[in-house]
C-alpha cells in the first residue's frame, strides 16, 4: 500500500501543478510497469476519490493543522490518507501505518512522520465534531471551489445544488450500440449472457449497472459497442444529416460523435477536422474499431478556415467546440480544481470565434449544431444567443428531447451535464 499511497500523492500533485489526471494515470502506469491490476485500480481510486470530495478534505485538514504542512507532498499524503479514511473500508490500523511509512519515503525529517501519525489519530478521536465544525462551509460541503458554487448558485437558484451533487457521483457507464452490426435488444441479451446487466435509456443507449473493462464487452473490438454517454449520444440525431450531405465534424477528436453520425447514416460525405495531431490518432483508432473507412481526415484549425477548407460548402456541421468540460466532473474531477473562474470567458470568446468562422462554410438551409458538456451559461445559451444577435440569417431551432430544458441538460444518473442549440440557415 505503501507504494500506492506514494503514486496517488504523484498523481494529487501533479494535478495541483497543472496536468490533467488521466494523462497522469497514463504515465504513471507506464513507468510503473510491474503495478498489478489491483494497484492500478486502488491509484485510480484514491486519487479520483480525493479529488472528488478535496473541498471536504482540505478543510478538516484545515482544522486539523495549526499551520499550513510546507512540504506539498506531506500534505497530498495527509489528504489522501483522509479520504482513505473517511470512504474506503481499508482497516484504519493500515491507513495510518502505511501513511506514516510513506512519509519517510517522502521526507528525511523525523518530525514528519509524528506529525501525520498524530494528525490522522486526531481526526480519528475527533471525526464527529470535525464534520460538525465545517458544515456551514460551503466549500466543504460540496466540495467545488467558492466562485464555481457561486456561479451555479445564481444560474441555476432551483437546482444548483442538485447539479454540484450530481458532479460528486460516481459516474455510471454507457454505451452506444452500433446498429450496423447488432441490435440494442440483442446486445442486452449478449450483455446478460455476461452476467452484465443494463437499461436501455433512448436511442442506442444503455446504461450498465456496473462498469465493465472494455475488453470484457461483448464484441467490442468488433465495434458492436462503444463507451459514450447518453448526452453525448443526442448530438448525431440532433443534427438531422441524411444520405448524400456534405457533413464536417469541426472538432472531432476523439471522434464519439462523428463515428456515432457514420453509424446512423449511410452515404454521408464526412470530414473529421481537429487541431490537436495526436488526438486524432485516437479518432483514427476509433474509426478504424467501428471499421468506418469512408471519411476525410484533416489536421486543422476551426478558426481558420482557409488553412484547409477545399471551398465547398457543407450541409451540416458539428461544432463540439473545446470548453470548460462543468458538465463532466463526474468522470473528471480534477476539472473542478484545474479551472480559474476567468476561463469561462475565455472559452466563450474560443466558441464564438469558432462559430463565427465556421458559419459561412454553411449551404443555405443548412444545420450548424453548436454543443458544449459544460453547464456554465457563459458558454452555452449566452455564445448562442450572442452568435444569433450578430448573425441575421441564422435562426434557432428547438433542440427536441425530453431531457433538455432549452438546449440544457443537467448531470444527473442518466446523463451528463451536456448544451445543444441548433441553427439553421436562412
Ligand atoms: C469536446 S472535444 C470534442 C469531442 C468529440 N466531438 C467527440 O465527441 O469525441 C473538443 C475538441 O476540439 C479540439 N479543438 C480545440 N480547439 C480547436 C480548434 N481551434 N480547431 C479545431 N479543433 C479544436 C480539441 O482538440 C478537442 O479534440
Amino acid at each position: 500500500m505503501i507504494e500506492v499511497q506514494l503514486l496517488a500523492v504523484q498523481a494529487i500533485g501533479e494535478t495541483f501543478a497543472g496536468a490533467n489526471l488521466n494523462e497522469i494515470l497514463r504515465h504513471i502506469w507506464q513507468a510503473n510497469t510491474r503495478l498489478t491490476l489491483q494497484q492500478r485500480g486502488a491509484i485510480q481510486d484514491i486519487a479520483y476519490g480525493t479529488l472528488r470530495h478535496y473541498g471536504q478534505i482540505d478543510a478538516i485538514l484545515h482544522q486539523l493543522l495549526n499551520k499550513p504542512v510546507q512540504l506539498k507532498p506531506l500534505h497530498y499524503l495527509l489528504a489522501i490518507a483522509l479520504y482513505q479514511l473517511c470512504f474506503s473500508k481499508t482497516p484504519v490500523y493500515a491507513i495510518v501505518d502505511h501513511a506514516v511509512s510513506s512519509s519517510r519515503k517522502i521526507t528525511r525529517n523525523p518530525g514528519a512522520a509524528g506529525l501525520i501519525n498524530a494528525v490522522l489519530r486526531n481526526f480519528m478521536r475527533q471525526r464527529t465534531s470535525l464534520l460538525d465544525q465545517i458544515k456551514t462551509n460551503e466549500v466543504a460541503r460540496y466540495s467545488y471551489p467558492q466562485w464555481w458554487i457561486d456561479k451555479l448558485h445564481q444560474q441555476y437558484p432551483r437546482n444548483y445544488e442538485a447539479i454540484l451533487l450530481a458532479g460528486n457521483e460516481h459516474p455510471t457507464m454507457m454505451l452506444r450500440i452500433n446498429t450496423l452490426y447488432t441490435s440494442v435488444g440483442h446486445y442486452q441479451a449478449l450483455l446478460a449472457a455476461q452476467g452484465i446487466d443494463s437499461e436501455w435509456l433512448w436511442g442506442n443507449a444503455l446504461r450498465l449497472a456496473r462498469p465493465v473493462a472494455v475488453e470484457k464487452l461483448p464484441g467490442f473490438s468488433e465495434g458492436l459497442a462503444t463507451v459514450q454517454d447518453a448526452g453525448a449520444q443526442l448530438a448525431a440525431p440532433l443534427l438531422d444529416a441524411g444520405a448524400g450531405m456534405r457533413v464536417l465534424d469541426a472538432c472531432a477528436a476523439p471522434g464519439g460523435k462523428s463515428t456515432h453520425l457514420a453509424e446512423l447514416v449511410k452515404d454521408i460525405e464526412l470530414t473529421v477536422l481537429d487541431k490537436h495531431e495526436a488526438r486524432l490518432v485516437r479518432l483514427t483508432e476509433n474509426f478504424s474499431r467501428l471499421k468506418i473507412t469512408d471519411y476525410q481526415l484533416l489536421c486543422g484549425d476551426a478558426m481558420h478556415p482557409s488553412q484547409w477548407w477545399d471551398g465547398q460548402l457543407y450541409d451540416r456541421i458539428l461544432a463540439d467546440v473545446p470548453c470548460s468540460a462543468s458538465g463532466v466532473v463526474s468522470r473528471h474531477p480534477d476539472i473542478k480544481w484545474l479551472r480559474k473562474p476567468s476561463d469561462t470567458d475565455n472559452f466563450a470568446q474560443t466558441q464564438t470565434t469558432i462559430l463565427n468562422a465556421l458559419w459561412p462554410l454553411l449551404q443555405q438551409g443548412g444545420k450548424l449544431l453548436y454543443a458544449t458538456c459544460s453547464v456554465f451559461n457563459e458558454e452555452n445559451n449566452l455564445v448562442a444567443e450572442k452568435f444569433l444577435s450578430t448573425h441575421q440569417d441564422a435562426s434557432r431551432l428547438p433542440c427536441f428531447h425530453a431531457t433538455t430544458d432549452n438546449g440544457q441538460l443537467l448531470p444527473g444518473a442518466r446523463h451528463d451535464g451536456f448544451f445543444y442549440a441548433l441553427f439553421r440557415k436562412n
